[in-house]
């Protein structure tokens, strides 16, 4: 069967739409906001290099085994799973790999929505000059007043919600394309802005040396949950595991290149995390302040330098605009494969698809932006809502889907297909693909988390 030539949910009108639109899914809170208090969690250095390893290469080759699925089956990762197993004469049941997806997107989003509500809320501060002078305690006490105000956070999630709803229900071209255009460049530059301004007031050579000369000793006691973090981060920050780039792959027209575009989005990706590093552990130095001090990091940070430098309100306001709009468009990306989903078999529109699946991750933000506050005290495993969704996503559920990912595209697809969807050829570059995703990818994956549960230990190999 020849594969279809256009999605029922629409196409990408050019290449560059693809390209801003799977880099807006990628490029969000988890590069500004979870990179930099994850690699500070873990001392710097050590962490950020095993993070690119595990980017270059386990995140490239699945993040192209992904477009490739999805171009090839053109539907939502449910319907696409199921048809590319039927064609390969093997079990429906792969549909599962897309169901998986969806429970992961609605616990990310769900959470996601909620730090974005954060970001919200710090836009208006920024304008109202509410960090104009301010100093370590006092950024640390404004972000303590918000979080511990479920009302206000829950305000903001709603807010928040309403713009992704609104986007996904008007499809792909006019909506998605659209959003991204101007905020991803517009967001670049200003995250240059800060690094220089970093550079020249901070703490930049003590933030450099700990970002990238590695202290593998930090990593004592703790390497395989450190080992399992990054990996979790590459997956997270990349959108890799389920079913987002595999859909945003569905509206790429055939003769764009897969690989060509994975190293750019990957590229501006990793780039973005590195520079938002660098943006922020000058100001961490220069203030006494401590790398490990966890999610609230850019936000008892960035004011600090905000409130300081000259027109500090006006770049205050800009760069927290500019984070809402890509993590805007990383959230979009969440919920875009319920919402095809939706649409190819339940016949809903897609307005009532969106708003449907919108409700109900806003529900389930609410337990997450209380579990802030008046729940603090109900754990899972030792951990509130929100932690317990990001750890559950980022280091098991996407990392798991990965796996998935890999052996399918890897193992079970025709090699045939893969080399006619990738179009390079069965040169040097395809087989060292298929090396690492037949092998590399998923071994990777497997003996981190074997490591990360202490199995390994168990048979004295870790
Ligand atoms: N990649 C996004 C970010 O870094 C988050 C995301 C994860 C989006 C998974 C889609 C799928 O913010």
């Amino acid at each position: 069967m020849t594969p279809a030539a256009n999605s029922i949910h629409g196409m990408w009108s050019t290449r560059l739409a693809f390209i801003l639109a799977a880099s807006g899914s990628a490029v969000g809170l988890g590069n500004i906001w979870r990179f930099p208090y994850t690699a500070g969690e873990y001392g710097g250095g050590a962490f950020v290099l095993i993070y690119i390893l595990c980017v270059a290469l386990i995140g490239v080759p699945i993040m192209m085994a992904e477009i490739m699925l999805g171009r090839r089956g053109r539907q939502s990762p449910i319907n696409t799973m199921r048809t590319l197993a039927e064609q390969e004469g093997l079990s429906g049941r792969w549909q599962l790999l897309g169901w998986m997806g969806i429970l992961s997107g609605f616990l990310i989003l769900s959470f996601y929505s909620v730090i974005a509500g954060w970001t919200l809320a710090y836009v208006f501060r920024a304008a109202a000059g509410a960090f104009s002078g301010i100093d370590a305690s006092g950024a640390e006490g404004l972000f303590g007043a918000l979080v511990g105000d479920a009302e206000r956070l829950l305000a903001w999630h709603t807010i928040f919600m309403v713009l992704v709803v609104g986007v996904v229900a008007r499809g792909v071209a006019s909506g998605l394309e659209k959003a991204v255009r101007y905020l991803m460049p517009a967001l670049f530059v200003l995250l240059l802005i800060m690094v220089l301004y970093a550079a020249s007031t901070g703490n930049f050579n003590a933030a450099f040396a700990y970002l990238f000369a590695p202290d593998f000793a930090e990593l004592k006691g703790h390497a395989g949950e450190a080992i399992l973090s990054a990996m979790g981060q590459a997956f997270f920050s990349l959108s890799l595991g389920m079913g987002a780039i595999m859909i945003y792959g569905s509206y790429l027209k055939r003769d764009a290149s897969i690989a060509q575009n994975t190293l750019i989005v990957a590229g501006m990706d990793t780039l973005v995390a590195l520079l938002a590093g660098l943006a922020i552990f000058p100001i961490v130095f220069a203030n006494g302040l401590a790398p490990d001090s966890g999610p609230g990091l850019i936000f008892q940070t960035l004011p600090i330098a905000f409130g300081d430098m000259p027109a500090g309100a006006l770049f205050g306001t800009l760069f927290f605009v500019l984070l809402v709009f890509a993590a805007w468009t990383s959230a979009i990306s969440l919920l875009e494969p319920l919402t095809a989903w939706l649409v190819e078999n339940l016949g809903f529109s897609r307005v009532r698809a969106a708003v449907l699946g919108g409700v109900t991750v806003w529900l389930l933000g609410i337990v997450c932006l209380l579990s802030l506050n008046l729940w603090s005290d109900v754990t899972l495993f030792g951990k509130g809502f929100l932690d317990l969704f990001d750890f559950l996503t980022a280091n098991v559920l996407l990392p798991l889907g990965g796996i998935l990912i890999a052996v399918f595209a890897g193992w079970l697809l025709a090699r045939a297909s893969s080399v006619d969807e990738l179009d390079l050829g069965e040169g040097l570059a395809y087989r060292f693909w298929r090396l690492l995703i037949r092998y590399l990818a998923p071994l990777a994956v497997t003996l981190v988390f074997l490591n990360a549960l202490g199995v390994l230990k168990f048979f004295g190999l870790g």
